[in-house]
Parts: structure tokens; C-alpha cells; sequence
């Protein structure tokens, strides 16, 4: 069912979802990329349900620090406030709904709203508005800014719209081991770059949560990541790089897996997962010629062939090399609009120039993404067109991709529609 615009209803709807639960193991219908309300259903449903990655606190380290955090038509200010607590305030002035905080970054005491100037202290709180004598019964604390729970871990600041979400941590906890070697709390962004490609996010997220394209579409990646094949084709050597892990890294831990993603996640869009995988023989990391880039990252002794791949919520990423991390997050700026947001992170001290050179330490994920961005941008162009019609996902390399589309289904359907 193709969807257009004049047959966008509640009813046009309800038949899709009971349509497209009737065929597991398919992709989606062209209508779940094409309908606003569906998008509208998405952002109440899961985006503003969610646990999501904003900033990582490197980027914010002092009183007064801030810096924006758009998820599709909302926009949040993350900010270290005077009092030293790091909070996530929404970017509406309680005035008249005017953005009170334009610039992407900055340090400032006070948001004022540049409409009629109402001012804001860094913690969201009201100041006295101007003139404000005029109002009956004013009473100002009811018109600060409104919050956005925000919870830290390891350094990663991340935000959730609905201020009743369960927490994050005891999920988070649960990869303490794997996570906790690279010392992100401790880490710098080396660099980050948003790739705004006019495709649905979906498309995006389907694409990161398989590999089944790696070996067709990804000709570095491919050279030195063993993901791109069948996990029994690879399991010696996966075997024997999980077997010297700990040693090598001297991280107990380091190669434990786990995952708690999608239905199986402690609490709703509070996903986590790690694998460890092997690069190939000459490979320490994701570089071009396959040697170190960059400082050994926190309490890693040493390189073991290998890469951790995590899940952080249902759209936050992170691929962990021994010597640097790269996080990916698709966010929805529109029905077809998304950020994909790429950070690289190295260890805190290391210096551009001397410790690393950030052309070779982003070129990997750089060119990865961009070969990313153009067969997101095909597989928009098919899923658009008049006569798509979903297609078996593969049952080994796709299998998050099934997981993620029940999830999917089952929480547009909890809305009672
Ligand atoms: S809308 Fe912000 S002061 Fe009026
Ligand atoms: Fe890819």
C-alpha cells in the first residue's frame, strides 16, 4: 500500500499495522516512510519515550556551558548550570513559546528570550519578567523552563522527553565491564559531524542495525572488520581474538556480550547490547593501514584485534576501537529529514598533532558514512516508489532489523489505534 497524503487517515493506518503484523520477517511498507502520521505517532510513541544520546560532557565542562540538542521540530538546551548540575531544559520561552536559546553552543548565565525578553537563569529557572506588576496572581516558579530528565553515564549525557521514564543506569550497568575500559568520562570528542540526508530515519537505523550490506557496500570497512560475514564463517577468528582479550587489553570483561534491546530492554527505549568482533589479521584498529591512531584509550594495556560494538537506547551507537570510539545517532528532523550524527572520541589528554592526526583518525567513519548516505538515499528513492513491496529481511544478518520492526509495530499500536 502506497500511501499518498489524501488517504492519511486513522483507518488507512490500523489496516497497515494489522497488514504488516501479519507478515514477520518483512520490511516495511512504503507507508510507514511516507505518512506524517505515522511520523507524528513515532516522535509520541518511542523518539519522546526514549533514552537518547545529547552531548557528551567534554563538551559542557564548566558552570555556565551549554550546547542545543534538536530531535525533530524540539529543540532542548543542555545545560551545566551555576549550581553545577547538568540539566536538559526545553528551549520554549513559558511566555509565548518563542526559543529562548538560539546559538548551537556557548557559555552564558541566562537565557533571554529574544522575543520580549523574559530571562531565564541557567538552571531554567524565571527571573522576574519586565512589567510583570501587571500580572494578578503571578507566582514565577510556575513558568520556568520545562525539564527534560537527563541522566549521565560514563560521561554520555543522555535525555529522555518523558520526565517518568524509568531510569537508564541499572540498563547502562549492565555493560559497566565492557564500557568502563574505555574511560569515556575521561575522554575528548576529538570531532563530530552531522550528515543531514533527506531520507526517513528509519531507513537510517534499519541500515546500522545490519551488516548484511557491509561486504557490498563498504569497501574499507569490509577490508578490515569481519562483521561483513556470516558469524560462522569468522568464528575462528572471533575465537581466537575473544580467547587473548582480556590479556591483551588487561580488561576482565572486555569480550563479554550481551543484549537487552527493543522488547527485550530493561525498560522502554533503555536498549543496551555489546559484542566484541575481530578485525582482521594486521588490523590494531580502524585505520587505513590497519596501525594505532591515536593514545590507548583509559585502562586499555594493549590492542587484542578486536572492536566493541555497543547499543545505547534504540537509536545511539558506538563502535570502540582500543584507541578511539566512534558514536553514531540517527535523529529525525522530519518525515524525510534525518541527522546522522557522527562523534569521535579519543583519550582526554591526547593532543591533534602530536597524539593523533584527525584526518587518518576520522577517515574510516567518514568515508563508511558516506558510503552509508548513498545507499540510504537508493533505498529511499525504491521504498518511495509507486510499486516497492516489502521484502524478506535475511534471517542471520537482518535479525536486529526484525527485532526492531516488532518493537516498532507493537509501540505504534499501543497508543489504541
Ligand atoms: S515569547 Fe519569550 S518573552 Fe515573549
Ligand atoms: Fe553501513
Amino acid at each position: 500500500m502506497n500511501l499518498s497524503n489524501s488517504n492519511d487517515s486513522r483507518d488507512t493506518l490500523k489496516e497497515m499495522l494489522s497488514k504488516q503484523q501479519e507478515m514477520p520477517g518483512f520490511s516495511l511498507a512504503s507507508g510507514f516512510y511516507r505518512s506524517q502520521r505515522v511520523y507524528q505517532l513515532e516522535l509520541e510513541q518511542i523518539l519522546f519515550k526514549s533514552w537518547i544520546y545529547a552531548a557528551h560532557i567534554s563538551e559542557i565542562p564548566n558552570k555556565g556551558d551549554y550546547v542545543l540538542f534538536d530531535v525533530g521540530e524540539d529543540s532542548v538546551i543542555i545545560s551545566h548550570d551555576d549550581q553545577g548540575e547538568i540539566r536538559a531544559l526545553h528551549n520554549i520561552c513559558r511566555h509565548r513559546g518563542s526559543r529562548v536559546c538560539e546559538k548551537r553552543s556557548g557559555n552564558s548565565k541566562h537565557f533571554v528570550c529574544p522575543y520580549h525578553g523574559w530571562v531565564y537563569e541557567n538552571n531554567g529557572a524565571l527571573r522576574t519578567p519586565r512589567a510583570s506588576e501587571a500580572y494578578v496572581d503571578f507566582d514565577k516558579a510556575d513558568y520556568g523552563l520545562k525539564t527534560v530528565a537527563v541522566q549521565q553515564y560514563m560521561g554520555l549525557i543522555f535525555i529522555n522527553f518523558d520526565t517518568d521514564a524509568k531510569s537508564f543506569l541499572p540498563a547502562l550497568d549492565l555493560i559497566n565491564a565492557p564500557l568502563g575500559a574505555y574511560e569515556l568520562a575521561n575522554a575528548k570528542v576529538a570531532h563530530q559531524k552531522t550528515y543531514t540526508v533527506e531520507v526517513n530515519w528509519k531507513l537510517c537505523l534499519e541500515n546500522y542495525l545490519e551488516c548484511y550490506h557491509c561486504a557490498s557496500s563498504h569497501k574499507y570497512y569490509s577490508r578490515s572488520h569481519s562483521l561483513k560475514e556470516p558469524p560462522e564463517k569468522v568464528k575462528p577468528l572471533n575465537q581466537a581474538m575473544l580467547a587473548r582479550a582480556e590479556q591483551m587489553t588487561g580488561v576482565e570483561g572486555i569480550g563479554d556480550s550481551l543484549y537487552r534491546v527493543y522488547e527485550d530492554a530493561l525498560s522502554f527505549g533503555g536498549c543496551v547490547s555489546h559484542m566484541r568482533y575481530a578485525l582482521y589479521e594486521g588490523y590494531e584498529t580502524g585505520s587505513e593501514n590497519g596501525k594505532a591512531l591515536a593514545p590507548l584509550m583509559g585502562v586499555i594495556k594493549g590492542y587484542d584485534g578486536g572492536a566493541g560494538d555497543f547499543q545505547l537506547g534504540p537509536i545511539s551507537f558506538m563502535l570502540n576501537y582500543p584507541d578511539h570510539c566512534v558514536l553514531y545517532r540517527f535523529i529525525p528532523k522530519g518525515l524525510k529529514e534525518t541527522e546522522m550524527k557522527v562523534v569521535w572520541f579519543v583519550r582526554g589528554d591526547a593532543q591533534e598533532g602530536v597524539d593523533y592526526d584527525l584526518e587518518r583518525l576520522i577517515w574510516l567513519w567518514h568515508e563508511t558514512t558516506l558510503e552509508d548516505e548513498y545507499i540510504v538515499m537508493r533505498n529511499s528513492a525504491g521504498v518511495n516508489s509507486a510499486f516497492y513491496e516489502p521484502g524478506p529481511y535475511h534471517p542471520q544478518y537482518e535479525e536486529l532489523c526484525m527485532k526492531f520492526v516488532s518493537w516498532y509495530l507493537n509501540c505504534l499500536q499501543s497508543d489504541g489505534s
